[in-house]
């Protein structure tokens, strides 16, 4: 699918690599993450940002903090590091939990085969190869939910690329608009929302995309590097254009991303994406949510209870001024036209049936 040309995200040895996302789109900067306040400082920062990234970066995390003690005590000491690194993103908690599952069941001392060496040098160098070392696993089940990220994000790109064919015309190419990056830099690989608009332009389809700024952070940016880097036609606006862009029927269906979404369908996304669903519903323009199973989170019941991650006044101005930065909003799942997984597509009343 998508050509990988920098990717997010590759394991090297005992550490991470990742492409640093504050220094895009000037400058393609990798960033090594070896220690557990690397990889925590780098979410908490930015570098690595994107709800399914995020997951995939703890899940890293999990293993590299381990290597030098994987006793149950820094187990649990290294997940609720990470835990505190971002609220809203539930990829995050999700790709704890499932490490925290996996590993804490292999017990250090009492396993036959299992031994903890005195540092682990990630699963593929380790010494105490053959035997087991609890961090070797950690690494393993970390790389299973990158690969698991990339291989949801491509169905994603199936399923979204049949809505998209019933939007085609001969008239102009389909015309997307998207919000913040939920494009392959947000993911392991092929994105969430822009999956879809890749399959379509790897299927010869014409798509252009309206790609929002979206401050304070400018991920818009991120959006049209990687738009760009693929050859896709797309044109920046100022947050504020999306709805004269609808009214004049520029438009012809919304793609965003998500953070979460609750049992009920109610999605946060990043700051303004509800802005963009009541636009769309004025003025009859399709608004889909594409995510993958590990951004549904079906122990909230609704929005009111998912953490809206409040981020820095220094975001918006330099100081002297009263601020508030709320990083997400919550689109009421009544404005949502569907959602697709990698299940396929549904509408809000269905989203139980994806509940496993
Ligand atoms: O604050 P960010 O940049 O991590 O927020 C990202 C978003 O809101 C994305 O739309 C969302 O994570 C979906 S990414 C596939």
């Amino acid at each position: 699918m998508t050509p990988q040309r920098l990717k997010t995200l590759q394991e090297d040895g005992d550490a991470i690599v990742v492409l640093d996302q504050t220094r895009l789109p000037s400058e393609a900067v990798f960033q090594r993450l070896d220690s557990l306040e690397s990889v925590a400082n780098a979410i908490i920062n930015m570098q690595v940002r994107g709800a399914p990234l995020i997951g995939a970066t703890a899940a890293y995390g999990v293993a590299i903090g381990l290597a030098d003690d994987a006793t149950d005590a820094r187990l649990a000491y290294v997940i609720e590091t990470l835990a505190a690194t971002r609220p809203t993103a539930v990829n995050l908690q999700w790709a704890l939990r499932r490490m925290d599952a996996e590993i804490r069941q292999l017990e250090v001392t009492r396993s036959v085969g299992l031994i903890q060496p005195t540092r682990c040098a990630g699963a593929n160098q380790c010494f105490a190869k053959p035997l087991l070392c609890r961090c070797c696993e950690a690494w393993k089940v970390a790389s299973r939910i990158a690969a698991e990220d990339e291989a949801a994000n491509a169905a994603i790109g199936n399923h979204g690329l049949k809505l998209l064919l019933d939007l085609q015309t001969l008239a102009r190419p389909i015309q997307i608009m998207t919000h913040c990056n939920a494009g392959r830099l947000a993911t392991v690989a092929h994105g969430t929302a822009l999956a879809p608009v890749y399959a379509a332009h790897e299927a010869g389809i014409a798509v252009h995309v309206w790609v929002s700024e979206t401050r304070p952070r400018n991920q818009g940016l991120l959006t049209a590097w990687e738009l760009a880097e693929a050859g896709i036609p797309h044109t920046l606006i100022a947050d504020n254009a999306a709805g004269l862009l609808m009214m004049q029927g520029r438009v012809d269906v919304v793609l965003v991303g998500a953070d979460r979404i609750a049992a009920n369908g109610d999605t946060a996304n990043k700051i303004g994406t509800y802005l963009k669903a009541l636009a769309a519903k004025a003025h009859g323009v399709r608004f889909y949510v594409a995510a993958p199973l590990s951004t549904f989170d079906f122990r909230c019941e609704n929005g009111a209870e998912i953490p809206i991650e409040e981020r820095a006044a220094n975001e918006l101005h330099a100081g002297g001024i009263s601020v508030a930065n709320p990083a997400f909003d919550i689109t009421p799942a009544h404005l949502i036209s569907g959602f697709i997984s990698e299940r396929g597509v549904l509408a809000a009343g269905d989203l139980l049936q994806w509940k496993t």
